[in-house]
């Protein structure tokens, strides 16, 4: 995984049909998905629950891209070795997910993988300075997290504009997460985020069978995010 700043479309599976992951993402990744997202919820620090290490162990093998688990999960520490083993390419853990947040991401490079941080739209960016240099990605929510097909929340641009100018150099992703469209895309590109999620913008229109709406939607997105990026 090498980096750069070209804009990722990064398709969320739990807009997919549940009962057909595999095909789903062979689906996506077929029309132009560079990354997949993963939400793990536990119906602990989101009040939505959706699946664990097993279920990740068992699509790996059908993702050929990037494996991008968004653990909305707490406490995260003790199921990092399990995500791990499960083939996550990327482990991303919410500041706001327990107070040791620093051991955490060294816990998920420790184990092999790539360190994410998601911020809640209510967090602000001061206590993202001191871990700057042990992530390489982080998570804009640009929606509370827990559950697909919410309103983008606006006030997040101002936010990935100032986290740009904090990252300077560094090789740290811009990932923004929740009601991106090809509307909402453009105002994050333009404000420095390079990896977007969409969940519903993606797989609307189509299925397993007829998956061309899933390239429309990801060219729509990507072409309105590419022409925005600064
Ligand atoms: C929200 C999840 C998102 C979600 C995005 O808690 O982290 O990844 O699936 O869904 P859309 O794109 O439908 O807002
Ligand atoms: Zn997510």
């Amino acid at each position: 995984m090498g980096f750069d700043r070209a804009i990722k479309i990064a398709p969320s599976i739990l807009s997919a049909d549940f009962a057909n992951f595999g095909t789903e993402i062979q689906a996506v990744e077929a029309q132009g998905a560079d990354w997949i997202h993963v939400d793990v919820m536990d119906g602990h620090f989101v009040p939505n629950l959706t699946f664990g290490p097993p279920l990740c162990k068992a699509i790996r093998r059908h993702i050929k891209t990037v494996m991008d688990v968004h653990l909305m999960i707490a406490p995260v520490d003790p199921y990092i070795e399990a995500f791990a083993d499960a083939g996550a390419d990327i482990l991303t853990a919410h500041l706001e997910a327990g107070p040791h947040i620093h051991r955490t991401l060294q816990a998920i490079r420790g184990a092999g993988c790539k360190a994410g941080l998601a911020l809640n739209p209510g967090t602000g960016l001061a206590d993202v300075e001191h871990l700057l240099d042990m992530v390489d990605l982080i998570c804009v929510m640009t929606v509370n997290p827990g559950f697909g097909g919410q309103k983008f929340i606006h006030s997040q641009i101002d936010k990935v504009r100032r986290l740009r100018a904090m990252i300077g150099d560094r090789p740290i992703h811009i990932e923004i997460d929740g009601g991106i469209d090809p509307t909402t895309a453009p105002l994050m590109a333009a404000a420095g985020a390079d990896v977007l999620v969409a969940g519903s913008a993606v797989f609307k229109g189509g299925s397993v069978d007829q998956p061309a709406p899933y390239g429309d939607n990801i060219r729509a997105i990507r072409t309105a995010a590419a022409a925005a990026q600064a």
